[in-house]
């Protein structure tokens, strides 16, 4: 079975999979998520995933939520039972069922999903080539750090970017560049890397940690600091990341293009990052 999926305490095949309508994640966007990678058939990178979820069901006031070692142990049995080696658990925690009203309910009833499917990494025409990308205003909430899964501008600007015949919508707030709708987003200027820090307007992607601790490792500078639309334009290179796409390297800002055949740095994280893989999940 490779479409399997786990919901409040059963394990169902994904199209068997229910929720009650006044599920509070179907009515208000009120849940959290997280997009796990399996990688030779293990959860790569999941107690850094689950202690972002814990962050924010902290913060967002999730009372009764399922623990992260409960959600690791049904993400381990979801791998057990599908057996798939590559590919991704998605894991979302609503607020539960409840009358329809906005403040919560009392006592907070969680409902709790995960399923589990394979996923190949970017072909490689995407990995050596890069890809292209537009700037879209941000026009999301000020708590961008909470995986949230209230992500109608996201998905808004990824479907606009997609029609446009670009990969990625680049997000824009004050001129200055937060994230792509699903990935972090990195210019290299004279061999420092500047990234936007992250906080209000910029999630704190677990491969956006891994890629400034591998260039830390390889003594290449890092600027977690916001920088002007200008100044990104103005990079020597550009990449994105995220828990599925990896690393791509940019080629195109709208009608701006990058010389990828020229990158270094991108490449040389993009590798160290393969290697970190290989190493955590072998
Ligand atoms: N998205 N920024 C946003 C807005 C994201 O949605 C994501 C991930 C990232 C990268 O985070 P990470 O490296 O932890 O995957 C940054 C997932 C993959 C998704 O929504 O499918």
């Amino acid at each position: 079975m490779s479409a399997l999926a786990y919901i409040n305490g059963n394990y169902v095949d994904l199209s068997k999979a229910k929720v009650d309508a006044l599920d509070r994640g179907h009515i208000y966007g009120d849940g959290l998520y997280e997009v796990i990678a399996i990688e030779n058939g293990q959860l790569y990178q999941i107690d850094e995933h689950l202690e972002r979820y814990e962050q924010g069901a902290k913060e967002m006031l999730y009372e009764n939520h399922p623990s992260s070692s409960n959600l690791k142990e049904i993400s381990q049995n979801l791998i057990d039972k599908s057996k798939i080696n590559k590919g991704m658990i998605y894991l979302q925690v609503t607020r539960g069922t409840a009358p329809r009203a906005h403040a919560f309910p009392k006592p907070q009833k969680p409902n709790v999903f995960l399923f589990v499917k394979e996923l190949a990494d970017p072909n490689d025409t995407q990995k050596q080539d890069g890809v292209k990308t537009t700037l879209v205003p941000d026009e999301r909430w000020n708590r961008c750090h909470v995986k949230s899964i209230n992500l109608l501008p996201n998905c808004f600007y990824k479907e606009k970017a997609r029609q446009e015949g670009y990969f990625e919508a680049i997000q824009v707030d004050n001129s200055k560049i937060t994230e792509g709708t699903s990935t972090n987003v990195f210019g290299i200027k004279d061999g420092i890397i500047y990234t936007a820090p992250y906080g209000s307007k910029v999630l704190r992607g677990i491969t956006r940690e891994t890629i400034l601790k591998l260039a830390k490792q390889e003594n290449i500078t890092v600027k977690e600091n916001f920088i002007t639309v200008e100044n990104f334009l103005n990079c020597d290179e550009v990449f994105i990341t995220s828990t599925t796409i990896k690393l791509l390297p940019v080629k195109q800002v709208d009608e701006v293009s990058f010389s990828v055949n020229e990158y270094e740095t991108t490449f040389l994280l993009q590798e160290k990052l393969e290697e970190y893989i290989e190493d955590e999940c072998n």
